[in-house]
């Protein structure tokens, strides 16, 4: 966190999920006491998890994230999945043979719950994570709407551009934030490696050589430049530091087709392990 606020991050992806929303927090609150920042310059994402999906517990859910994270307020606030699970603490719950166990979702009552939230001072802005069109037709549709959803957080990368959902989603007003901009890590418990390493393409490691840069810049700059919000995740200061300087220079309109063109229309993250979920979000189209 230090190195990357230093860097001149301000933009946190974050969820209660991580466990680590005391540590986000403290490091955030101690570049406001030394004067670096104030609360207003960051821009932190909560999310509510998919065990607090009635609207009696959002409001509690978003109170435990302020706790931790010691804000006043949470910029923006989404819903981490469509799929709900069994209300509660537990994180995963599952019966005694290990299946998880879910809850019928009612994406409108959650969403009418974090209407009021934000109406309350709690959030600023509110959205979704990992909704397809129907699911955000289900909120857009929904008597009485009083916000749309701010952004839909989503896979997108080179590999996987989301065209049809950007589209919708433009039409819409709706943000698209797109998760593993790199094409994540290479853990097959719950990544597809049938898909080849992004970073290790070779048009983005041409177009990478062209301007000194490497792919990995290259593809966030792609995303940018396609007005698609970026949370590259690294633990590693160097490259932390080398993923925010994709400010100095531009693809042109050749690369940014050619870059295009990689789509592969598949997924690093399926969430495989909940495809038996009523509400499991990625068997339509898109
Ligand atoms: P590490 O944390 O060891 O630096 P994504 O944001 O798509 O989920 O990707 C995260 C993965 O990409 C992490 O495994 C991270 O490794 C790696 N990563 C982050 N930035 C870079 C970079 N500039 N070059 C190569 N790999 C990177």
């Amino acid at each position: 966190m230090n190195v990357a606020i230093d860097v001149g991050y301000r933009h946190f992806d974050g969820a209660l999920l991580y466990s680590n929303e005391d540590q986000v927090g403290k490091a955030i609150q101690e570049k406001i006491a030394d004067g670096t920042l104030r609360r207003e310059d960051i821009y932190y994402c909560g999310k509510l998890w998919s065990t607090y999906h009635p609207p009696e517990m959002v409001r509690r859910a978003i109170e435990k994230s302020l706790k931790l994270l010691k804000f006043d307020y949470i910029d923006l606030y989404i819903i981490e999945m469509p799929l709900a699970f069994k209300p509660g603490d537990v994180i995963y719950p599952k019966d005694e043979d290990g299946k998880f166990l879910y809850h019928p979702s009612d994406l409108c009552a959650t969403w009418e719950a974090l209407e009021v939230c934000k109406d309350a001072g709690l959030v600023k802005s509110i959205g979704v994570s990992n909704f397809n069109r129907r699911q955000l037709e289900q909120i857009l549709n929904k008597p009485g709407l009083k916000y749309k959803p701010a952004v839909n957080q989503v896979e997108c990368h080179p590999y996987f551009i989301q065209l049809k959902l950007k589209e919708f989603c433009d039409s819409h007003g709706i943000v698209i934030v797109g998760y593993s901009p790199l094409g994540t890590c290479r853990d097959s418990t719950w990544v597809n490696t049938k898909i080849p390493a992004l970073l290790d393409d070779p048009v983005l490691n041409a177009v990478a050589a062209k301007y000194k840069k490497t792919s990995a810049q290259v593809a966030l700059r792609y995303q940018v430049q396609r007005n698609i919000v970026v949370i590259p995740k690294s633990f590693t200061p160097e490259r932390i530091k080398q993923n925010f300087e994709i400010f100095d220079f531009s693809l042109t309109d050749e690369e940014m087709k050619m870059i295009s063109a990689l789509n592969r229309n598949e997924r690093y993250v399926e969430l495989l392990m909940w495809s038996d979920h009523p509400e499991y979000p990625f068997n339509d189209e898109y």
